[in-house]
């Protein structure tokens, strides 16, 4: 069975410091895996390699059945091939409110001229309802995000990604 994702011989250098030397992981689909080691381990670096955030001098990442080359996609390509990725610090839209944060995130699937034209459609709003509900926010749909506690913004953020219906979710 192919790998959903699959890392190998990865090694990333900064400034003539190496940050990963020879890195392998597969995930496969289901499959649920944990990454741990102390900070500056190079678990962000990780996340930063399959989102092309960070370039690696070596290594290979493949993605998919079609086992394709991620290291040539753009990081919007990425996430749409179906990588969400969490980032350490929450990154929501603080001035928009909990369920409009979600309602990006479904909308920024689109195309650029899409994107201006796009209006939820009625399967949109289902899916931003129960995204809401999943993550325990629906109490107060229309909060401001950047009022919310610092877990909350993190689980707004996974609702975010739960919207676009990933195929592999990195949770940093
Ligand atoms: N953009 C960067 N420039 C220089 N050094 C970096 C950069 N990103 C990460 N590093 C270094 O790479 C190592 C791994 O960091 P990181 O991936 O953030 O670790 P973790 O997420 O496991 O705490 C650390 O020593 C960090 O300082
Ligand atoms: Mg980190």
């Amino acid at each position: 069975m192919t790998a959903l994702l699959d890392v190998s011989g990865v090694s990333v250098t900064f400034d003539g410091f190496r940050a990963m030397n020879n890195l392998s992981i597969a995930i496969h689909e289901p499959e649920l895996r944990a990454v741990v080691g102390p900070n500056g381990a190079g678990k962000t670096t990780f996340m930063d390699i399959v989102t092309r955030k960070t370039r690696p001098d070596e290594g290979r990442v493949r993605w998919g059945e079609r086992s394709i080359d991620l290291l040539k996609l753009s990081e919007s390509q990425i996430a749409r091939a179906g990588i969400g990725r969490k980032f350490q610090k929450p990154t929501v839209f603080e001035e928009q409110g909990v369920r409009a944060n979600p309602a990006m995130a479904l909308r920024n699937r689109r195309g650029p001229l899409s994107v201006l034209l796009w209006s939820p459609t009625d399967r949109d709003r289902t899916r931003i309802h129960e995204v809401t509900a999943e993550i325990g926010l629906s109490a107060r749909p229309e909060h401001r995000a950047g009022d919310l506690s610092h877990g909350q913004k993190q689980w707004l953020e996974i609702g975010m990604l739960l919207a676009q219906d990933p195929r592999l979710l990195l949770v940093d």
